[in-house]
């Protein structure tokens, strides 16, 4: 019996009428194709079920949205509580200035603060507002900050922007104050701002931050913090109240509502305060469903140890997953890189085998295992003690397959489905 027959007749039907992923990160090239689901039905805490009715362990967590995990109760009774009020309203509704109030007295750079759907919404409004308050027309960025033209104009999906876009974005290097200081120096009176994850794949080194901060006020540039992934996940109050270091303004979604479509542009109330100049304005920006939830996610990370939680249990995963490694002497070819609350196993080429192939063959066998993996760990709240014993558990049993599949030259024949793409994020 096939255990993916509904997602097979759904991923058939899919090709007819979905123009490509909605998401990038959840398409199916991202994963084994035929051997991971394509089509999920539900969740429930750090589990989900296929529409087949398969259980997995999700370690994707909707890209880094469901913190708390699936169905919160009280994220889930805050947004019933809501839909009983209504959630689409003709003027603000109150709960837009009880949220942003709650952001303010969480996030340090946060004295203002507007709302937008996703991530997007507030980079680009982030930027535009840098823009316009500066007078400069220039920005500088390091990692991914979504699908604007002033971002994926430096990337090779540059395809339907125009080529003079490229002119005014320039992309630098993280942990590198070298490079920083080079197009702060070239674009010395043009620059409006600069836009970075204050962490992303690495840790910032020593200094990093703070010297970012002293260059962005010698130069008189706006920084900007984009905190869509890192918000709520180091810290309740973002990445900068455990850093020290705090941007003019800055960015969140994600984590922010548990998964509901909501972003926060906060920032210093000298700039924020000129948001009106700018034209930012969108229909669903004040729906309650999502504020409803932002306020529920604020309240539990204030009752529960939510971040402390989730770094404790990220931290015996990354231990765990470390200690495998050595016992199976796979240095050359794989290791385990990020923080406790965010992940990755970055795997190598090896005599041959591509590391296309290992990391194929890892999705692909975890999937078997009933683990829903794209290689990295987003890790929630309810990712718990038997969650990581299992995934460890599970992961002896493959890191054992990939080294004989590596000694005998055998692993790349036992792929069951074609290479994974890039992920898209790296773009
Ligand atoms: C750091 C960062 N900024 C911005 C975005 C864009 O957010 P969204 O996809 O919600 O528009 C993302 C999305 O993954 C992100 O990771």
């Amino acid at each position: 019996m096939d255990r993916l027959k509904k997602s097979k007749v759904i991923y058939r039907r899919s090709q007819a009428v979905i123009a490509g992923p909605s998401t990038f990160s959840k398409g199916p090239d991202q994963f084994a194709h035929g051997i991971t689901p394509y089509a999920l039905a539900s969740g429930k805490g750090a589990y989900v079920w296929d529409v087949d009715g398969n259980k997995y362990l999700d370690y994707i967590m909707g890209l880094g949205c469901l913190i708390l995990g699936y169905r919160h109760p009280h994220v889930e009774r805050a947004v019933r509580k809501q839909i009983s009020k209504g959630f689409s309203f003709s003027l603000a509704h109150f709960l837009e200035i009880e949220v942003a109030e709650m952001l303010c007295k969480r996030i340090p750079c946060a004295e203002m603060v507007r709302f937008g759907k996703n991530g997007n919404d507030v980079t680009s409004a982030a930027v535009r507002l840098a823009r316009h308050v500066s007078g400069k027309e220039h920005i500088l960025f390091c990692g991914y900050h979504g699908w604007q033209d002033w971002y994926v104009c430096q990337t090779s999906m540059n395809g339907g922007i125009p080529s003079v876009i490229k002119e005014y974005s320039h992309r630098f290097k993280y942990n590198d104050l070298v490079d920083l200081s080079r197009l702060l120096d070239k674009y010395k009176d043009s620059t409006a701002c600069i836009i970075m994850e204050p962490v992303s794949r690495v840790y910032p080194e020593a200094g990093y931050l703070e010297a970012v901060r002293e260059l962005a006020d010698k130069y008189k540039v706006i920084l900007i913090f984009d905190e869509i992934v890192a918000g709520f996940r180091f810290h309740k109050g973002g990445y900068q109240a455990l850093c020290g270091v705090t941007p003019d303004l800055a960015c969140f979604s994600k984590a922010m509502t548990n998964g509901l479509p909501l972003s926060a542009l906060v920032g210093r109330k000298d700039i924020m305060s000129r948001c009106p100049e700018i034209y930012f304005s969108l229909t669903a920006a004040g729906e309650t469903l999502s504020l409803a939830a932002a306020r529920a996610v604020m309240e539990v990370f204030d009752r529960d140890n939510v971040a402390e939680t989730i770094d404790k249990n990220g931290k015996r995963l990354m231990e765990g997953v470390e200690k495998l490694i050595s016992l199976y002497e796979l240095k050359d070819l794989v290791s385990i890189e990020g923080f406790p609350c965010r992940n990755v196993m970055l795997f190598r080429d090896f005599k041959g085998t591509p590391a296309v192939d290992i990391r194929t063959y890892w999705i692909q066998e975890l999937a078997k295992r009933n683990i829903l993996s794209n290689g990295s760990h987003m890790m929630s709240f309810a990712h718990k003690d038997k969650e990581i014993s299992y995934t460890l558990g599970i992961y002896t049993e493959v890191l054992k397959l990939i080294k004989d599949g590596l000694s005998d030259g055998s692993l790349s024949a036992k792929l069951q489905c074609p290479p994974v793409k890039e992920p898209a994020r790296a773009l």
